[in-house]
């Protein structure tokens, strides 16, 4: 029991870690929470511009879940690893150090299922890319891989994936929400646009 403990605590602590603001920060382009959609992640980033930022940005949210994953696992076994996996995600969306405001967690989420499983990890890649490159939404992209993560989990692992896709993946259509009433208003901005979402 204690090593799930340290490992929602360990997941937690590396989940929490906010590139998007301070890849965009230490570059000296502002802050990335007062651009575009307001969002700490990669695609808002890219909407500063800056292609190098966006994706240290993507590579440090992915890393710090798949890190959490692969310490734990290398600690504590499959099941602390999973667990610490989920703590990195609900990090990422609530960090402590942003006033528990954070990002919609799509990086950190294909970090812990690359690091959990890599065919599932893969799989939801994939979609996330047809989506992109046939409709050039970031956030219906993420949408679908979501919708579609906890079906793959069943088919290709356990249940312990299959129980923490479903809940990372509920957890991200509540995140979001807004991208999600833009997207039905038809005012999402596309992958690349620089003008504020909505707008
Ligand atoms: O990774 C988040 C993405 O799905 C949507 O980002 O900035 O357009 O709200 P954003």
């Amino acid at each position: 029991m204690t090593q799930y403990a340290l490992a929602l605590i360990l997941g937690y602590l590396l989940g929490s870690i906010p590139f998007g603001v301070l890849a965009t920060q230490l570059a000296g382009v502002g802050d990335v929470r007062s651009i575009g959609s307001g969002n700490i992640g990669a695609t808002n980033v890219l909407r500063t511009g800056r292609k190098d930022l966006a994706a240290l940005t993507l590579i440090g949210d992915a890393g710090k879940g798949a890190a959490a994953v692969g310490i734990a696992y290398w600690l504590w076994g499959y099941e602390a690893a999973t667990l610490a996996g989920v703590a990195a995600f609900f990090g990422h969306v609530f960090p402590v150090w942003l006033g528990f405001k954070g990002g919609k967690g799509v990086a950190t989420y294909i970090g812990i299922l690359l690091a959990l499983n890599w065919l599932v990890g893969l799989i939801f890649c994939a979609v996330w890319l047809l989506i992109a490159a046939v409709r050039r939404y970031s956030s219906l992209a993420a949408l679908t891989a979501a919708a579609t993560a906890p079906m793959f989990a069943y088919a290709f692992s356990g249940e312990w994936l299959t129980v923490a896709t479903f809940v990372l993946s509920v957890t991200l259509f509540i995140t979001h929400r807004t991208n999600i009433a833009r997207l039905l208003k038809g005012t999402e901005s596309r992958i690349g646009d620089k003008k504020p979402a909505g707008q």
